[in-house]
């Protein structure tokens, strides 16, 4: 009898509290009200209850403080879902050759919680094993294992891509050799990976994801996969060439500056492409992309995830020779310049001696040692540099004969930055920069 009724005296006072406790409904009104609870803690009536609420307020406290993060989590930084694979944050590394990136920043890159993306062109120049008595082709296989098994130790369960370009003469070996490795995701540009699921048929865990510049080739893409394999890509990248580093998708130089080609032309264009095909896939959006301003403007137009070349590319955990990450840190945007590169695409670089010799058309003729490229000017036509050469000299740091690739904005790396340090500062960011509407 005594235990009810005391029940019933402490229950309704006790009620009260919870429900006024969980009915304020700011973090500002939990403070003022626990300030006016501390002041009359004091009254000998309300006594008893100081001890109670105080186990409220710190229960309630905590849990706000929790939601608040949890929002913040789920608020600051949009899903990338690609395929079966999920990155902690939607920030892609874009693959870099020629070992530009390789395992260590990919590794790093996946640690830190995006996608870390291995280059697999003339990825057999980081083997002790290579030897230029051999097509490079030949010699591609045994690396790309021995990089992904490295990647794969530093990124712990993060996602591991690798980029394949489909102008390569190994390609198909190449793409097959990463799935058997472990790769998470293939991507590919430099040409439409028509026949990519082909390749992959026994790997139904790997994402496939082709680098495109238009609608029209994205299309084209989504077409012929429907048709012959009754599938859909699992994501694409839109890379514009207006803006982003390396071979880009365009004819010319004119081409690649068009603003037709831009992100903010493209990007809507495909969402709202694959919105009316009733295809999920997400769109990932690359070129030019630096700060979180940045992404924000990508996500508001429909985009997904965004991917980073250049400034990943000048990091402590860059495959390249510092040499490398130095000609970026001293690189103004005055510096960079589009050529059109023997595989018949243009590309955007530094003005490097070599690239002054070839705009002057003075580069010594060399004969092919690589077999490199399916279509490639120097074979054909021997007026032109040799582009693994070229990209294997900036690698090594080689700045009179190197080509060294590199987005519009290089101009702003000011320093050579760790991984970790890039993706915290994009993430922080996030919370700060206003939504684009
Ligand atoms: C040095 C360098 C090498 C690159 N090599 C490749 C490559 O091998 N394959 C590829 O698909 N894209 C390549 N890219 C493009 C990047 O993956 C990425 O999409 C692009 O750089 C994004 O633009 P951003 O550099 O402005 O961030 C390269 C870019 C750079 C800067």
């Amino acid at each position: 009898m005594f235990f009810q009724r005391e029940l019933l005296f402490f229950m309704q006072p006790r009620t009260l509290f919870s429900q006024s406790i969980s009915s304020l409904s700011s973090m500002t009104d939990l403070r003022i009200s626990f300030a006016l609870l501390a002041g009359l803690a004091k009254h000998p009536k309300i006594e008893y209850y100081i001890h109670y609420s105080s186990i409220m307020f710190s229960y309630e406290w905590k849990r706000r403080k929790g939601s608040e993060k949890q929002k913040m989590k789920t608020e600051a930084i949009p899903v990338l879902k690609i395929g079966k694979h999920q990155p902690h944050y939607p920030i892609v590394q874009g693959g870099m050759g020629v070992m530009v990136s390789g395992p260590k920043l990919a590794g790093a890159v996946a640690a830190a919680g995006g996608i870390g993306t291995i280059a697999t062109v003339a990825v057999a120049i980081s083997s002790p094993k290579f030897t230029k008595k051999q097509p490079i082709a030949t010699q591609n296989s045994d690396a790309i294992r021995e990089c992904i098994g490295q990647a794969r130790k530093t990124a712990g369960d993060g996602v591991i891509a690798v980029n394949c370009m489909c102008a390569l003469t190994d390609y198909e070996d190449q793409v097959r050799t990463a799935c058997e490795a472990g790769a998470d995701i293939i991507v590919s540009g430099a040409g439409l990976p028509l026949k990519l699921p082909e390749m992959t048929r026994n790997y139904p865990d790997v994402a496939l994801v082709p680098i495109v510049s238009s609608v029209k080739a994205a299309h084209l893409i989504i077409s012929r996969w429907k048709k012959t394999y009754d599938r859909f890509p699992d994501a694409f990248v839109v890379e514009t060439p207006n803006k982003a580093g390396g071979h880009l998708g365009a004819r010319d130089a004119e081409q690649a500056l068009d603003p037709v080609l831009s992100l903010e032309t493209v990007v809507p264009e495909l969402v709202s492409y694959l919105r009316e095909a009733d295809i999920d896939i997400p769109v990932i959006a690359a070129g030019g992309i630096w700060n979180s301003e940045d992404m924000k403007k990508m996500f508001a137009l429909g985009a997904k995830g965004v991917q980073m070349g250049t400034r990943f590319a000048a990091t402590e955990e860059g495959d390249a020779s510092e040499r490398f990450k130095q000609a970026y840190v001293d690189a103004t945007e005055d510096d960079v310049v589009l050529i059109q590169s023997p595989c018949g695409l243009p590309g955007r670089a530094l003005v490097t001696p070599l690239v002054e010799r070839y705009i002057k058309d003075k580069v010594a003729t060399v004969s092919c040692w690589a077999n490199c490229l399916s279509h490639c000017r120097l074979r054909k036509e021997r007026e032109t540099f040799c582009i693994a050469d070229a990209l294997i000299a900036a690698y090594n740091g080689d700045w009179e004969n190197g080509l060294f690739f590199c987005g519009s904005n290089v101009g702003r790396v000011k320093a050579v930055q760790k991984v970790q340090e890039i993706i915290e500062e994009l993430v922080e960011q996030w919370q700060k920069v206003p939504a684009f509407a």
